[in-house]
């Protein structure tokens, strides 16, 4: 088992190949036993390790409510919202956690000095990671008041809906409450018509393929029992901006929702972080949980920029042998490269556009991908080669060799090209 962590990093991605035997054969039925067991033991506390009487109890009493705070640029509007939060909170016993993604413009900086004023605020700062979603799971699995609300930085979310959701889980008549832009009564002044339109598109798809029944599954603006989401939060993506959509979905109706109305505000400093590509997060989650997590966007976006690498390849072949009349192995070599080329920089856009390279590390990621795929090349043909031995069939063979050097191709840039820190 310890044998794993000594192999070198350049091998890790063996790992999966890498189990060294047992030395002890107790010891691992031992823990095939204690796998099976691990989801009771994290369910049900054990006696002797759960903080009894002889624990004195805090000077501050335990918050009721912990607001999550995701925040990347917003350095200008954190001192405002908390203090809204303090008024709109009073009588009620609450922190706020605030989870910066190493913000450049220092918001993390901003919270800290907050912190150190009122014990009541919290600042997370993730370093090389980036992401709404991750960044909610996180704040919430962070805090331990029984209710956990998430509440954008920006002030166009309505903080004094706050109480009204609290009471609506305290008195048990629902599991999760929804801020919702939708129903009736519901006013928006920050929305424009555009996209308004996306979001009411990507709302109908939702409800009709997950079977979400929530008006509003995307808004960013909700409140739900710690213990519920502690449950579901295993299974939850940290990629993107729908973690309500994929609360609800991976829940499988199983939540009790309550949605409330509320006007969706102006944003008050900073700008949006939602781009046009948010359109192919959205579409990324409804795949991965239409299919139960077996399809991922990303390999299917890395697919099909391969299938345009090959379009890209063999114009660059007839574009060498008719017009440059390069002699046939130089105008093969130049499609490759073009290809290849022209695949990272797609790939970088848009496969792996959330851990997108720049600078330098675009010129060191373009030579690993570029030595990738030429690995990649070898073993496609070794497949192949191998395929068209037993069974002659060019295409069997020809796919089977195409299959293999994208699964290769992905799996290795995953982790030499585009790596996450
Ligand atoms: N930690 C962290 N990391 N926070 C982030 C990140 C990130 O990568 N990206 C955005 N945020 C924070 C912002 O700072 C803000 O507090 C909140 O998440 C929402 O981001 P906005 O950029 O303001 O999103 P929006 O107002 O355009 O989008 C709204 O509508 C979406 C649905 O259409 C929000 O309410 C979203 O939550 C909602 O999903
Ligand atoms: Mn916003």
């Amino acid at each position: 088992m310890y044998a794993r962590s000594a192999v070198p990093g350049s091998l890790a991605f063996l790992g999966p190949f890498w189990a060294a035997p047992p030395e002890n054969p107790r010891l691992a039925r031992a823990s095939s036993w204690q796998h099976r067991t691990r989801r009771i033991y994290a369910a049900v506390m054990n006696e002797a390790i759960r903080p009894g009487s002889d624990i004195p109890q805090a000077a501050s009493p335990a918050p009721e409510l912990s607001v999550v705070v995701p925040t990347f640029n917003e350095r200008d509007n954190v001192t405002v919202l908390y203090r809204r939060l303090e008024a709109a909170l009073a009588g009620i016993v609450w922190e706020v956690v605030f989870v910066d993604d190493n913000s450049p413009d220092g918001t993390w900086d901003v919270v800290r000095a907050l912190a150190q004023r009122d014990s009541r605020v919290r600042c997370v700062r993730r370093i090389g990671r980036r992401g709404l979603s991750g960044a909610c799971i996180e704040g919430i699995l962070a805090s331990s008041a029984p209710y956990a609300a998430v509440i954008d930085a920006d002030l166009q979310h309505d903080e004094t809906q706050l109480p009204k959701m609290l009471s609506l889980l305290a008195s048990g008549q629902a599991e999760l409450v929804v801020g919702s832009r939708y129903i009736e009564g519901y006013k928006s002044e920050g929305f424009n018509k555009q996209r308004a339109g996306a979001s009411a598109l990507a709302t109908e798809v939702a409800r009709k393929m997950l079977r979400v029944e929530i008006a509003d599954p995307m808004s960013g603006f909700f409140m739900v029992r710690r213990d519920c989401f502690e449950q579901l939060a295993p299974k939850l993506s940290v990629h993107g901006f729908k973690i309500l959509l994929d609360l609800v979905a991976s829940a499988n109706g199983s939540l009790r929702a309550i949605e409330i109305p509320y006007t969706f505000g102006e944003r008050k400093h900073g700008e949006s972080k939602l781009d046009s590509m948010v359109a192919l997060d959205f579409l990324g989650l409804v795949l991965a949980k239409f299919t139960n997590d077996a399809v991922s966007l990303r390999f299917l976006l890395f697919a099909m920029v391969g299938g345009i690498g090959l379009v890209v390849h063999l114009t660059t072949l007839f574009i060498s042998l008719e017009l440059f009349k390069e002699p046939f192995a130089e105008a093969q070599a130049s499609g490759a490269i073009v290809a290849m080329t022209s695949n990272f920089v797609l790939n970088n856009f848009l496969t792996y556009r959330d851990q997108r390279l720049k600078g330098f590390a675009l010129l060191r990621g373009l030579i690993a991908f570029y030595i990738v795929c030429s690995v990649g090349l070898l073993a496609n043909v070794g497949v192949a080669f191998s395929v068209y031995d037993q069974e002659p069939i060019w295409w069997l063979a020809g796919a089977a060799g195409a299959l293999m050097g994208v699964v290769w191709n992905y799996a290795m840039s995953g982790l030499f090209v585009w790596r996450k820190k």
